[in-house]
């Protein structure tokens, strides 16, 4: 026993002396075009020699930052269990970028089955991540500074979670057994048709919806300045269809919701799709009664969710709402090629999100948290204090000299 402790402390110094090492470097953002360029033209070697060090570097970025949560997060046991898997992922990857690994089709045969491995072993990571933090909200009380830390910690994890997917996604497609069938570069189309998988994820969101409320909308679908037919751009279609079904979901639920189930007709979820010089933009209108502005915060928020939480297990079909996780893993989907998804609202009528991507590749450049001074700063600074009065409606702007607001003098917290 005492042998196996002293060795089990061995191992974890020499993972965490490697990742000092890979955490030194900043990870590589490619943009759009690289990837496409690189699958056109790179060879399987060429691949390997980028990936066997630039893997650990993006591990070794987002493992650092682990050290920096609050502690009682860290002894979840789903948050453990999520830890131990980046750990045996980024020993595997260290056996290729030693000094003596030959590379010959054995070692690139080897390098492609562990690749496909480690996707598999981190196939559950979003929801076991999101069980840890469960975990903790049912075990402690948690501060502002201390949500505010999670939810820094969760966008990057995330974020850096699609980047690993998506570099191991382009080696294992372009250099595996796969076969293109579609015209794609690794998960990359060339021209990925915007309307189809605008139609694609209604369809397969209103079978959700009729589902759970025997009734759905209608879609109205409006182009502007879409001179090309059809509109396409270079983009990951699964991306982009992960974030309209959510959109899609979300503005189906609130309607149906509104109006009743069990009304005559409902108003149609209207999009609009925009080609722009530099932008691509798709706006999902609905009117489902809005957001109020005092919720509009929480949004994106992990977990925020007005659903009832679903069951974990025994779903035919996966639930239409409930984890709250639909809006902020679709923002980092359109972050991660410097996109953005913005939503406003019209409480009291309805909902605008709305998804921006670059329109050309060579403006879309991943978008990778890096593990520097900045970083580590943002988790030890505390959640700021207020330095407008925090009832800022009625002090200001509702009748400021109300008898209400006359006598009442806030003390200063520090
Ligand atoms: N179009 C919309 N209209 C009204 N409320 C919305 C809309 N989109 C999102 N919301 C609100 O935001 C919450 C979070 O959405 P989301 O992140 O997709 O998680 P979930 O759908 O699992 O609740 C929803 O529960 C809902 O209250
Ligand atoms: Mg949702």
């Amino acid at each position: 026993m005492r042998l196996y402790r002293a060795l089990f402390r061995q191992a974890r110094a020499l993972i965490e002396e490697r990742l000092d090492y890979y955490s030194q470097f900043n990870p590589s953002p490619l943009s759009m075009q690289q990837f496409t360029d690189f699958g056109e033209n790179a060879t399987i070697s060429e691949s390997f020699l980028f990936l066997k060090k630039e893997l650990p570097v993006r591990l070794a970025n987002i493992m650092k930052e682990f050290h920096l949560l609050p502690e009682n997060l860290l002894h979840m046991p789903s948050v453990g269990a999520v830890r131990d898997l980046y750990r045996r992922s980024f020993m595997d990857l260290l056996e290729f970028d030693t000094g003596n690994t030959p590379n010959n089709t054995a070692t690139l045969e080897k390098f492609t089955d562990a690749l496909v491995k480690i996707r598999n072993r981190h196939s559950d990571v979003v929801m076991t991540m999101a069980q840890g933090v469960m975990e903790l909200k049912d075990a402690h009380s948690i501060n502002a500074n201390t949500e505010a830390n999670i939810q820094y910690f969760l966008d990057r994890f995330y974020m850096n979670r699609i980047s690993i997917r998506m570099l191991i996604n382009q080696h294992t497609i372009l250099f595996g057994d796969s076969i293109n069938t579609q015209n794609h570069i690794g998960c990359i189309d060339p021209h990925c048709d915007v309307v189809r998988v605008i139609e694609d994820a209604y369809a397969n969101a209103r079978f959700l919806c009729d589902q759970y409320y025997l009734a759905s909308p209608e879609l109205i679908l409006t182009h502007h300045n879409a001179d090309k037919n059809p509109v396409s751009v270079v983009y990951v279609p699964s991306h982009l269809y992960h974030m309209l079904f959510e959109l899609f979901k979300n503005a189906m639920r609130a309607v149906v919701e509104h109006h009743g189930p069990a009304s005559d007709t409902f108003p149609p979820v209207h999009v609009l799709l925009v080609m722009g010089q530099e932008d691509l933009t798709i706006k999902l209108s609905d009117q489902g009664g809005g957001i109020r502005r005092s919720l509009m915060d929480l949004l994106f928020n992990y977990m925020y969710s007005t659903a009832p939480q679903p069951a974990v297990s025994g779903l035919d079909t996966p639930p239409l709402a409930g984890y709250g996780y639909g809006l902020p893993l679709s923002r980092l989907y359109a972050r991660y090629f410097h996109g953005d998804l913005q939503v406003t609202s019209y409480d009291g009528y309805g909902t605008d999100a709305t998804i921006y991507l670059k329109a050309l590749s060579s403006e879309a450049n991943e978008l990778l948290p890096v593990y520097n001074k900045t970083c580590q700063r943002q988790y030890s600074t505390p959640v700021q204090t207020h330095d407008w009065s925090s009832q800022v409606h009625s002090a200001m702007f509702i009748r400021p000299f109300s008898t209400t607001s006359r006598n009442k003098h806030e003390q200063k917290s520090s």
